[in-house]
């Protein structure tokens, strides 16, 4: 992040004036304890706080190992980049963003996506614009069709496509170059000649959290079930994996009213139509399962997520592979079982919002869902099925975190096949010791040579954190960049009497993993004792110094013909012995 393109000076006023305690807290809810900022983990999934923000202007987690400044915890936590991060702390300050200076890789994609973001914000208007022209009467007319009224129309900004030039002309007229538009994903090349890949379709911008437009998806108008819609390809600012559609929408939602439910759909005009019918918190993962990212920012959103799916094959496996990734995250899940076939959409056209917010209200927790899946796909007046089918519902079950959970579902195991409970548990177990993992040999060995390692990182840690908080105990006389050559660019910083929050900036914080524990020593479990330990740590280190030099030396003493050199080895040695037993450390003063 050294090379960030902004004043030095600059980010440092920004750091203070954003101090991470607030900042995090706004997000979070933070609880002091012993000088530090507790909170469960915004990044995992955990039930004891293992989260900590410190004052010094970091933060840390002991879980996921997650760490970093003020701007890293925003980048993080909103998923957007330096820039975003930069805006987003910069009004929180009442801070002016300054031009980028500097001539690097950053400040060129920065630039790059700026005017990516540009093009696209353009055409979005454009297209939108251009659906109330009267060349638009297909569009209209389909709009009619899908029932949508003007209130969906300006809500989500929906648009349309004039025809294979017309916005090449209009973006051309702007001052943007064919490359600018294949690069936003707009147009396309044939023979030299670039066209709207969107021709001639009904287009759905699509924004990200920050109401930037990042892309379109478009559908065509005639009847085709093959490539109905048609998305932008993958862009700077255009990543599939990470679009969830409406969150912009319902992200204004919670900072004005919060969430109760948050529904997840598969299409987007399934999100306007739910939104039309009143379900408002409603985003759609664009016809695919929802990936890691989505989740989170899903969490974000809402603790409360109710899958709804589309009731076919394609749905049925989203689902499935959707909870995996939910269930990780830790948030209470429940999933609406849409009738043969049905998409929300349609079910509200053919039903009405009662029936579907009935639906939701009674919507499955996961394990329920599993099961009714389950039922449809076994015969249970067969014996071989029902056995299958038994097997199937207890792989669920067994993924209950805790037993009385378990219990509820085995109940409703056996009315289901009138298998008797104690026989359903004594399966259970079996099914969860077969499926337990034994501890391999190589694990094992591997945990030994941890805690073999411990005491070595343990007190190069708490000796590099004294140097970087500065502490009085600290030994001056000893070069610790000659003690500890691996981190004498930490050392360096400490010597210099950088503060804290700028560590983050100066080092490759990646190439350092230790150095995020380093902050994190808690010197109060110390207390009275501080001096004490760091001269253990050090002598511990010194300890093992001395003695690797000893080797060194007796296998030159070895080689060594030259007398008078073998003298002054000799010399060498015997002091080191010396210092070994007197526990001097004075072959590593500074000099
Ligand atoms: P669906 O096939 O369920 O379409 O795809 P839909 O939402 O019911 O669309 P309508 O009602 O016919 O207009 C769900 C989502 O999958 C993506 C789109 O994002 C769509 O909303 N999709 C679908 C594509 O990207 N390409 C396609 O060809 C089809
Ligand atoms: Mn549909």
């Amino acid at each position: 992040m050294q090379n960030s393109g902004f004043p030095t000076q600059w980010l440092y006023e920004l750091k203070q004036k954003n101090d991470i305690v607030s900042v995090v807290g706004k997000y979070i809810r933070l609880e002091k304890k012993g000088g530090k900022y507790w909170a469960c983990c915004p990044f995992h999934n955990e039930k004891t706080p293992s989260f900590v923000v410190s004052e010094d202007g970091f933060f840390y987690c002991f879980g996921c190992k997650e760490s970093g400044d003020v701007i890293s915890f925003v980048m993080k936590y909103e998923s957007c980049d330096f820039g975003q991060a930069i805006e987003i702390l910069a009004k929180n300050a009442g801070m002016e963003v300054p031009k980028y200076t500097g001539e690097n890789k950053i400040f060129e994609k920065k630039e790059k996506k700026d005017r990516i973001l540009k093009l696209l914000d353009l055409t979005q208007k454009h297209y939108q614009a251009n659906l109330y022209t009267k060349n638009a009467k297909p569009a209209q007319d389909y709009i009619k069709f899908r029932k949508l009224t003007k209130h969906e129309l300006d809500d989500f900004k929906l648009g349309y496509s004039l025809g294979y030039n017309e916005l090449i002309t209009y973006l051309t007229s702007q001052g943007f170059t064919g490359q600018e538009m294949l690069d936003a994903g707009v147009a396309g090349v044939r023979n030299g000649k670039y066209y709207d890949v969107m021709a001639e379709r009904l287009i759905f911008p699509i924004f990200n959290a920050f109401d930037e437009c990042v892309g379109f998806s478009a559908r065509y108008l005639g009847k085709t079930d093959y490539a109905k819609y048609k998305n932008t390809a993958e862009t700077l600012v255009f990543q599939k994996g990470k679009i969830v559609f409406g969150i912009n929408l319902v992200k204004h939602i919670k900072q004005s009213q919060g969430i109760n439910n948050l529904i997840v759909v598969e299409g987007q005009m399934d999100v306007i139509a739910m939104h039309k019918a009143g379900f408002k918190t409603t985003v759609a993962c664009m016809g695919t399962a929802l990936t890691k990212d989505n989740a989170m920012q899903l969490k974000k959103l809402s603790e409360n997520i109710v899958l709804c799916f589309d009731g076919d094959g394609a749905g049925q496996k989203a689902t499935i592979k959707s909870i995996d990734i939910l269930r990780e995250m830790g948030v209470n899940l429940k999933i609406v079982l849409l009738p043969e076939g049905k998409d929300p959409d349609e079910i509200l056209n053919a039903y009405g919002k009662d029936y579907l917010a009935n639906l939701i209200e009674n919507a499955l927790s996961p394990t329920d869902y599993l099961i009714e899946i389950e039922k449809k796909s076994f015969n249970l007046e067969k014996a071989d099925e029902k056995g299958r089918f038994v097997v199937a519902c207890l792989n669920h079950i067994s993924k209950l975190e805790s037993e009385s959970a378990e219990d509820v579902y085995l109940e409703k195991l056996r009315d289901l096949t009138s298998i008797p409970m104690d026989i359903l548990r004594r399966d259970i177990l079996k099914l969860k010791k077969g499926t337990a993992k034994p501890k391999t040999e190589e694990k094992i060995d591997k945990d030994v040579l941890i805690s073999r390692e411990n005491g070595n990182i343990r007190a190069i840690k708490y000796i590099l954190a004294s140097l970087i908080y500065q502490k009085d105990f600290v030994d001056k006389r000893i070069d610790y960049q000659r003690l500890l050559p691996k981190y004498s660019e930490i050392i360096k910083l400490a010597y210099q009497k950088t503060p804290i929050s700028s560590y983050f900036d100066l080092l490759d914080v990646e190439k350092f993993p230790l150095l995020k524990d380093c902050f994190n020593v808690e010197f109060e479990k110390f207390k009275g004792n501080e001096k004490g330990y760091f001269e253990q740590c050090l002598w511990f280190l010194i300890n093992q110094e001395y003695i690797k030099l000893q080797k060194e030396i007796t296998e030159e003493f070895k080689n060594c013909q030259d007398l008078d050199k073998r003298r002054k080895l000799m010399e060498r040695l015997a002091k080191i012995t010396k210092s070994l037993k007197e526990k001097n450390m004075e072959e590593f003063y500074a000099r």
